[in-house]
C-alpha cells in the first residue's frame, strides 16, 4: 500500500453553505471533486498524526463509495483511528454525539439533510468540530479558501475496507473501526430521559404512536429504541430501512412530504402521536391525532415543560432561537427569567452558546430541536422529549398546545417557500426589498405599523464574530413580523423562504393558521412583488 500524491485543479464553487458543501450527486461524481474538498478540509486542520476522526453518513446514493474514498485519505494524512458507523450509516447527532464521547479532532458527516437521495439526487459532506458541532463560519471559510488552491491531493492506494463487520481493522498505518451506529446513541437518550416511564407509555392500552423513519437514516436507531429497548409493538417505526434513493420520497418531516405518516393521523383514529425525522436524522416533525404541532410552539413547549424530563429537571440555562423561528419560546423565557437569544439561521450558531452553558435547548422552526446534550439539533431526542412529557402528563397532544396556548398566547406561524426559482430575479426582489426597508420604519401597513425593518445581523456573544446579511425583517408594533430570506442549502436556482407570524394573547378555539395570517400574506406580497419575481403564483410548500 503506497500513498499516492494525485495532481488536481481546484473546483470553483466548494463554498460551505447553510449547512456543509451540497451538490447534486453527479457533481460529486466528477473525478476529483470529493477528494479536492477532503483535501482542504484535512490541510484546514493542520497536523492530524495520530488523531481520531469519526465518519458516517445518512446511507443516501454515493455514501459508500464516499466512505471508502475519505478512509484512504484518512490513512494517508496519518490519521491514527477512523469510528465508522456500520454500512456508513451514522445519522448526524450519533456522529455529534461520537466526537463528543470519544473527544476526537471532529468528525466528517455525508449527507444532504432533507434533500432527495439517489442518482438523480443530492449529496453532501460536512465538517464537525471537536465540541460536536458544524464548523464555524472561520473555519468553512478557511476550507473554502483552501480548496481554490489545491494543486494535489493524497490518498492511500488500498483495497475497499469491510464497512459491514462490526470490528476493527488497518488500513495502511491506521485503524478503522467500524462502529454499531445506534449503541452509544441510545445510551445518551437514556441518560436524558425516563425511560421507564416512556415504556409503560408505549407498552400500555391507552396511547398508539407511529414513527416515519422515511427510509433514511433514523429507522435503525428508532427500532432499536421506541421499538426495541422502549417495548413499542412492531409497526411503531414505518419505513424504517434506510434506502439509498428513500424509497424515491423527500426526506423531509413536514405535513407535504411526510404524507403517508399524516394520512395515518389525520385521517383515522388509530394513532394518538406521530412523528418524523429527515434524511440525516436531525429534524423532527411532531403530530397528535389530527394535530399538527408547530417547530416554533414545540420549542416553547419542550421549555415550559422541561422540568418533567430527568436530564433537565435541574433548570435550564437559557434558550435560543434562530431568527425566523417565532417568538413563542420567547414568551416562556421571559416567565422562566431565563435568557432568550436570537441567532442567524443554522445550527451553527447555537455551539458558541451552548458551549459557554448560556443556553440548553434551542431550536428552529425548520423543524430542527436540540439541546446541551451534543452539537447539532436530533430529531429522535425530540420524539423521546416529547413521549416523557406525554408519560408524565398523560394529556393528548392537542390539549397539551392548546394548555399552552392558554398560558402564553399563541403565535400563528408559518413559512412559505418558493423553491427552485430562477436565481437573478430571487436576488433583486431582496436587493430590491432590502433598499426599500428603512423608509417603511414608522409606515402603517394596512392594519399594521412598522417597528423596524432591517437585514438581520448578529454579533456572536462569545466570540465577537459579526454574520451579517442573515435575512430581511418587517417587525410590526404587535408583535407581527415577516421575515423574507434566501436558502443557503437548495442546490437548483434559488429558494425564497417567506416567514410570517402574528401573537394573539387570548387565542379563542381551533383557527386555521393561513386564515389566521391572510392579511400579512397579502402584505408580503405588497411590499416584496413575489408573485412577479419569482413567476410563481403560490408557495411550493407551506409549513
Ligand atoms: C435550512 C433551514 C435551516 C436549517 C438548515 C439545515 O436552511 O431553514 O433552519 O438550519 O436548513 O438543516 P436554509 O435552506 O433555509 O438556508
Ligand atoms: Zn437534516
Amino acid at each position: 500500500m503506497t500513498i499516492q500524491t494525485v495532481a488536481t485543479r481546484p473546483f470553483l464553487d466548494q463554498k460551505p453553505g447553510t449547512s456543509g458543501l451540497r451538490k447534486a450527486v453527479t457533481v460529486f461524481q466528477q473525478p476529483h471533486y470529493l477528494e479536492n474538498f477532503v483535501q482542504a478540509i484535512f490541510d484546514t486542520l493542520g497536523n492530524v498524526q495520530g488523531q481520531t476522526l469519526i465518519l458516517g453518513g445518512d446511507g443516501r446514493y454515493h455514501n459508500r463509495p464516499a466512505v471508502q474514498t475519505i478512509l484512504k485519505m484518512a490513512a494517508a494524512h496519518g490519521f491514527g483511528r477512523v469510528k465508522v458507523g456500520q454500512g456508513g450509516i451514522l445519522s448526524t447527532p450519533a456522529t455529534s454525539c461520537l466526537i463528543r464521547k470519544y473527544a476526537t479532532c471532529g468528525g466528517i458527516i455525508l449527507s444532504a439533510s432533507h434533500n432527495p437521495g439517489g442518482p438523480d439526487g443530492d449529496f453532501g459532506i460536512k465538517f464537525n468540530t471537536p465540541n460536536g458541532g458544524p464548523a464555524p463560519e472561520k473555519i468553512t471559510e478557511a476550507i473554502y479558501t483552501r480548496s481554490r488552491e489545491l494543486s494535489e491531493y493524497r490518498i492511500l492506494d488500498a483495497a475497499d475496507v469491510d464497512l459491514d463487520s462490526l470490528g476493527t481493522r488497518s488500513l495502511g498505518a491506521m485503524t478503522v473501526e467500524v462502529v454499531d451506529s445506534v449503541l452509544d446513541y441510545q445510551a445518551l437518550m437514556e441518560s436524558l430521559f425516563d425511560f421507564d416511564r416512556i415504556r409503560d407509555l408505549l407498552t400500555g392500552p391507552q396511547f398508539t404512536m407511529v414513527f416515519d423513519g422515511m427510509h433514511a437514516v433514523t429507522g435503525p436507531y428508532a427500532h432499536a429504541i421506541l421499538e426495541g429497548r422502549l417495548g413499542g409493538p412492531a409497526g411503531t417505526v414505518i419505513h424504517g430501512t434506510p434506502l439509498e434513493d428513500f424509497g424515491g420520497g423527500h426526506p423531509d418531516p413536514n405535513l407535504v412530504y411526510a404524507h403517508d405518516l399524516v394520512d395515518l393521523v389525520f385521517k383515522g383514529d388509530d394513532y394518538d402521536f406521530g412523528a418524523a425525522s429527515d434524511g440525516d436524522g436531525d429534524r423532527n416533525m411532531i403530530l397528535g391525532r389530527r394535530f399538527f404541532v408547530t417547530p416554533s410552539d414545540s420549542l416553547a413547549i419542550l421549555t415550559a415543560q422541561a422540568h418533567l424530563v430527568p436530564g433537565y429537571r435541574d433548570g435550564l440555562a437559557g434558550v435560543a432561537r434562530s431568527m425566523p423561528t417565532s417568538q413563542a419560546v420567547d414568551r416562556v423565557a421571559a416567565k422562566l427569567g431565563i435568557d432568550c437569544y436570537e441567532t442567524p439561521t443554522g445550527w451553527k450558531f447555537f455551539g458558541n452558546l451552548l458551549d459557554a452553558h448560556r443556553i440548553t435547548l434551542c431550536g428552529e422552526e425548520s423543524f430542527g430541536t436540540g439541546s446541551h446534550h451534543i452539537r447539532e439539533k436530533d430529531g429522535l431526542w425530540a420524539v423521546l422529549f416529547w413521549l416523557n412529557i406525554l408519560a408524565v402528563r398523560r394529556l393528548s397532544v392537542a390539549d397539551l398546545v392548546q394548555e399552552h396556548w392558554q398560558t402564553y398566547g399563541r403565535t400563528f406561524y408559518s413559512r412559505h417557500d418558493y423553491e427552485a426559482v430562477p436565481s437573478d430575479p430571487a436576488h433583486t426582489l431582496i436587493e430590491q426589498l432590502r433598499a426599500k426597508l428603512p423608509t417603511l420604519v414608522g409606515q402603517r401597513l394596512g392594519a399594521y405599523k412598522v417597528a423596524y425593518a432591517d437585514d438581520f445581523s448578529y454579533t456572536d456573544p462569545i466570540d465577537g464574530s459579526l454574520s451579517q446579511n442573515q435575512g430581511l425583517r418587517l417587525g410590526f408594533t404587535d408583535g407581527a413580523r415577516l421575515v423574507f430570506r434566501l436558502s443557503g442549502t437548495g442546490t437548483q436556482g434559488a429558494t425564497l423562504r417567506l416567514y410570517l407570524e402574528r401573537y394573539d394573547p387570548q387565542p379563542a378555539g381551533r383557527q386555521d393558521t393561513q386564515t389566521v395570517l391572510a392579511d400579512l400574506i397579502a402584505l408580503a406580497e405588497q411590499v416584496a412583488q413575489i408573485r412577479h419575481f419569482t413567476g410563481r403564483e403560490a408557495p411550493t410548500v407551506i409549513t
